[in-house]
């Protein structure tokens, strides 16, 4: 067995970690950032936040703030076109995971304009080129976009997400800075960080998953277990550690895959909008309990990392189903939805649904190989 691991060449960590922007792009010779972001942090002052370092640097830039939740293909095209005509050489990925994908999609197609319907890019997509260089700038804990291989994208037309994989899209340079996430509402705190504790899980038990990604993804699973609450809850400190235990996890899950929620995730997005961390977090312990006979010992560090009392000494069948109750308490505690009725999904959804997540590309990724049956009887479970 052979593992491949893809990380950004330099990323920058802490409160003021943004300021390193103008010489990071001094240092690369580029010349005029496209700045790829969406309307509310533009109008919240986020967008001001990075934009007044570089006015303070005189490094010139173009604002792109079309950017929608669960971005659908027609965004990246129109990034593409702006992004020709505004003579930029770099692009700034600002926001979510939502700007930072648009972003990776318009600078893979402007280097492989071969792409240009985008749909092609799904899957391990097969560009020649590497992306429009990247800086990647999180204003969520959430995708870890910035450190990852991957984007996800909404084929409008059809009504369902996709998701590409491309080592050409990994950002150079990151800038994970708290000041930016500080501002996320009580909701989007919740919602980003069950889909950092969904990645660090599902890269944690995934099949491809090895010593060096386990380091990252137990470490992560602890310290979202010790602070995604308190962060939830204002405590700025803990939003901190979020910030960075959202990026320790895409190191890894980036390289070794994910599983079932994500592919479960991703049709409740696609048909249905849900936001990306509320159906991962639906979706989660349920997808967990399903799992379980599956994981080896490694439930026994999850539930260790959740401060369950015997997790190294008891028996592995209670302590397995005490992991799961700890992810379930967490997520019940943050006041996430639990069923997909209430996020809008209705029976008739349901077998659309399944196809979907059946197809999707994290579902192999998956420890227990589920069938469509399975699928849907998970779906079924959470009406
Ligand atoms: N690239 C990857 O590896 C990867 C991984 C997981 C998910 N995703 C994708 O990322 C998308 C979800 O991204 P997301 O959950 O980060 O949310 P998002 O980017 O869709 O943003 C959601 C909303 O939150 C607002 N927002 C963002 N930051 C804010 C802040 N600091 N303060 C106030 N409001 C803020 C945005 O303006 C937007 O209205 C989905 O499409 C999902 O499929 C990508
Ligand atoms: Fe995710």
């Amino acid at each position: 067995m052979v593992y491949r691991m893809i990380f950004n060449q330099t990323a920058f960590f802490g409160r003021g970690a943004i300021q390193e922007i103008p010489a990071q792009a001094k240092s690369h010779g580029f010349t005029k950032a496209f700045i790829v972001t969406d309307p509310v942090l533009l109008e919240t002052g986020t967008v001001a936040k990075v934009t007044d370092v570089l006015d303070k640097a005189e490094l010139p830039y173009e604002i792109f703030d079309n950017v929608q939740p669960n971005p659908p293909v027609e965004n990246i095209q129109d990034g593409v076109e702006k992004f020709k005509a505004s003579g930029a050489d770099f692009l700034i990925g600002l926001g979510g995971g939502s700007p930072q994908d648009t972003c990776k999609g318009i600078g893979i197609i402007v280097a492989n304009p071969e792409f240009s319907d985008v749909l092609s890019l799904e899957g391990v997509a097969d560009t020649k080129n590497p992306s429009v260089p990247i800086f990647g700038v999180p204003t969520t804990a959430g995708t870890a976009s910035e450190t990852t291989i991957n984007y996800v994208v909404t084929d409008t037309a059809n009504k369902r997400k996709f998701v590409a994989v491309d080592p050409h899209d990994i950002p150079v340079v990151a800038f994970v800075d708290p000041d930016l996430t500080d501002s996320m509402p009580r909701s989007l705190k919740v919602a980003t960080g069950l889909d950092a504790l969904t990645h660090a899980i599902e890269g944690f038990i995934t099949p491809g998953a090895w010593g060096l990604s386990d380091c990252l993804s137990l470490q992560s699973i602890r310290m979202i277990a010790k602070n995604l609450a308190k962060s939830a809850n204002g405590d700025v400190e803990a939003g901190e550690q979020m910030a960075y235990a959202s990026y320790i996890t895409g190191m890894a899950y980036s390289n070794v895959g994910l599983g079932l929620v994500h592919g479960m995730a991703h049709p409740l997005g696609g048909r249905l909008n849900v936001a990306h961390g509320v159906a991962n977090g639906i979706l989660l312990a349920p997808v967990m309990e399903y799992n379980k006979d599956f994981s080896g010992e490694k439930y026994r560090d999850i539930a260790d990392a959740f401060g369950v009392e015997g997790a190294y000494s008891d028996d592995l069948e209670t302590v397995r189903d005490r992991a799961v109750a700890a992810v379930r308490e967490l997520t019940a505690e943050l006041g996430n939805p639990t069923t997909i009725s209430e996020v809008g999904a209705t029976e008739g959804d349901l077998e659309a649904l399944a196809a979907d997540a059946f197809a999707d590309v994290c579902t192999p990724g998956n420890p227990r190989k589920a069938t469509l049956e399975d699928i849907l009887g998970i779906y079924k479970s959470l009406m």
